[in-house]
């Protein structure tokens, strides 16, 4: 489903922060990819998602459900993007829209890529949030991400990148921000 081939990810300086990632993924298989701090994981993950910051450069191949990802036009990426590939993030501060509320955030990925209405929508992203253990799911849904926890932000993080069911999903240390008993739940959650 799909297959990395000799990943690089250059800098807008041109010095190379990934050189040379190689892997294959089979539907139905769980990779972990593991490294000190700084080697690259996130940058991979970003790369393979169409979202590097700006400057950086990624050359070689990325076949994703036989597409050529890097060659692929930001409309049809955009099309992908939440759908069939969808990512947790590292850091929920950063990648939560402050401006629009969490259930909006949900919600926006079954409108857009599942032709639902918002009444469904609203529906099916609560009862997302219920089994990702977001107390008070329903009053959450209107609230913006400033009003809630850390944990809670993850959670709303994890519901985003679940919601459509994607086929690849990319796990950036989803769980860091929780606890260990959540952590076990959202691990759980996630294999099934
Ligand atoms: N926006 C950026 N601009 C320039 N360099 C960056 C940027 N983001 C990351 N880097 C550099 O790219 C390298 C890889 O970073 P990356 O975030 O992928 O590491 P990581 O393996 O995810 O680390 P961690 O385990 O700490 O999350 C690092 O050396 C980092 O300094
Ligand atoms: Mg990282």
């Amino acid at each position: 489903m799909l297959d990395v081939r000799d990943l690089r990810v250059t800098s807008n300086a041109g010095y190379p922060l990934v050189d040379g990632l190689s892997f294959t993924l089979n539907r139905g298989e769980t990779l972990g990819i593991v490294g000190e701090s700084g080697c690259g994981k996130s940058l991979t993950s970003l790369a393979l998602m169409g979202l590097l910051p700006v400057g950086m450069s990624v050359s070689r191949h990325v076949e994703f459900e036989s597409a050529d990802l890097l060659k692929l036009a930001p409309a049809a990426m955009r099309d992908l993007r939440g759908d069939r590939l969808a990512m947790i993030f590292q850091d929920p501060m950063t990648s939560l829209n402050p401006a629009l509320t969490v259930g909006y955030q949900i919600a926006e990925g079954l409108i857009r890529h599942r032709g639902c209405d918002r009444r469904e929508a609203h529906e099916h992203s609560i009862e997302l949030l219920r089994k990702v253990k977001l107390p008070a799911a329903e009053r959450r849904f209107d609230e913006y991400p400033h009003q809630l926890s850390g944990g809670m932000r993850q959670r709303v993080m994890i519901a985003i990148a679940l919601i459509c069911q994607p086929a690849l999903l990319i796990a950036d240390e989803p769980t860091t921000a929780l606890d260990v008993t959540v952590q076990a739940q959202i691990l759980h959650l996630l294999g099934s």
